[in-house]
C-alpha cells in the first residue's frame, strides 16, 4: 500500500485553501497535510488535526512531499524557494504571476517537479483543446474572450482567459478579452468566435471551486517523486 501524500497547503486560509484542506480530509486516504500556511497570524496552533503556520514561519513547516500554492503573487517566491531547498515537488494555481517569477518556475523546474497551471478542472483542458481547433478552423473570424468572476477578483483578465487566449493563438486567432466582476460567481470563460451572420460560443461554467481543488490534489499525487521538470497538467491527469 502507498504513503499517503504528505502535502503543506499554501493559502491555507483563502477560498481554495479552504476547499482543498476539507477535500483532503473527506477522501480520507491518497492524502495528508502536513501543515497549513497563510499570511497573517496564527490564532490556533492546530485546527482539526492540521499544524498551522503564518508565511514568517514558513521555514519551519515540518516534512512534506509536495506544496500546493494558492495564494497571491507576493507568497510565492518564498514556496517556490522552499520547495527548492528541501528538494520537493511544487503544484501552484497562483495567478498573475511576474515574468520573473515564471522564469523562477522554470529555473526550478531544473531542480524539482513543478507544475503550474491557470486552471485545474478537466473542462477547461479540453476547452483549450477546442479551442485551438476552432481558431484553426475559423480564419479571419473575430476571437474573443469574455470571463466572469466574483467581485474580490484582483487580476483581470483571469489567468484562465489567458490561457485560452494562447491556444487560440496557437491555432491563428487574435483573441481580445473582456472581463466582469459581479457577485459570487466562481469563474465562466466564453470564447467566441465571429463573422459576418454567424457565431459559435464555447462556454465553461465552474458551479464551486472544488473541481479545481479536485485536480491540484490529483497532480500532487502524481507529481510525488517524479523527476525535476515542468510539467503539464495533461501529463498528469
Ligand atoms: N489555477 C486555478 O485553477 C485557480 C482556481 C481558483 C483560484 N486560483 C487562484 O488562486 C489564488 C488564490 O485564490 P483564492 O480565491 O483562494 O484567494 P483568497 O481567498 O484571497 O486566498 C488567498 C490566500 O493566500 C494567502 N496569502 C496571501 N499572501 C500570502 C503570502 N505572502 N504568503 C502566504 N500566504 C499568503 C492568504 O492568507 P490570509 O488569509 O492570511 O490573508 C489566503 O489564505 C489566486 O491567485 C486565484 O486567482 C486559481
Amino acid at each position: 500500500m502507498t504513503t499517503p501524500t504528505r502535502l503543506l497547503i499554501h493559502g491555507a486560509n483563502g477560498r481554495m485553501g479552504q476547499a482543498l484542506l476539507r477535500l483532503c480530509a473527506e477522501q480520507n486516504g491518497p492524502c495528508a497535510i502536513a501543515g497549513a500556511v497563510s499570511r497573517g497570524k496564527v490564532g490556533q496552533r492546530v485546527i482539526a488535526g492540521v499544524p498551522q503556520f503564518a508565511a514568517s514561519e514558513l521555514n519551519g513547516a515540518p516534512v512534506f512531499d509536495v506544496a500546493i500554492d494558492f495564494s497571491l503573487p507576493e507568497g510565492f517566491d518564498a514556496i517556490l524557494a522552499l520547495c527548492v531547498e528541501r528538494g520537493v515537488a511544487l503544484v501552484s494555481g497562483t495567478t498573475s504571476l511576474s515574468e520573473a517569477q515564471r522564469a523562477a518556475l522554470q529555473a526550478a523546474s531544473e531542480r524539482i517537479p513543478v507544475l503550474w497551471a491557470a486552471n485545474f478542472s478537466l473542462g477547461v483542458a479540453v476547452l483549450s483543446e477546442l479551442v485551438e481547433r476552432a481558431a484553426a478552423a475559423l480564419p479571419g473570424w473575430d476571437c474573443d474572450i469574455v470571463e466572469a468572476h466574483h467581485a474580490q477578483k484582483k487580476d483581470a483578465p483571469s489567468g484562465t482567459a489567458l490561457a485560452l487566449g494562447v491556444s487560440a493563438e496557437q491555432g491563428g486567432a487574435q483573441p481580445r478579452y473582456a472581463s466582469l466582476r459581479a457577485g459570487d460567481i466562481v469563474g465562466e470563460h466564453t470564447v467566441q468566435f465571429t463573422t459576418l451572420g454567424e457565431r459559435i460560443e464555447l462556454i465553461h461554467r465552474a458551479g464551486n471551486r472544488d473541481i479545481f481543488a479536485r485536480g491540484a490534489l490529483h497532480a500532487a499525487s502524481r507529481l510525488r517523486g517524479q523527476s525535476p521538470g515542468l510539467y503539464q497538467l495533461r501529463d498528469l491527469i
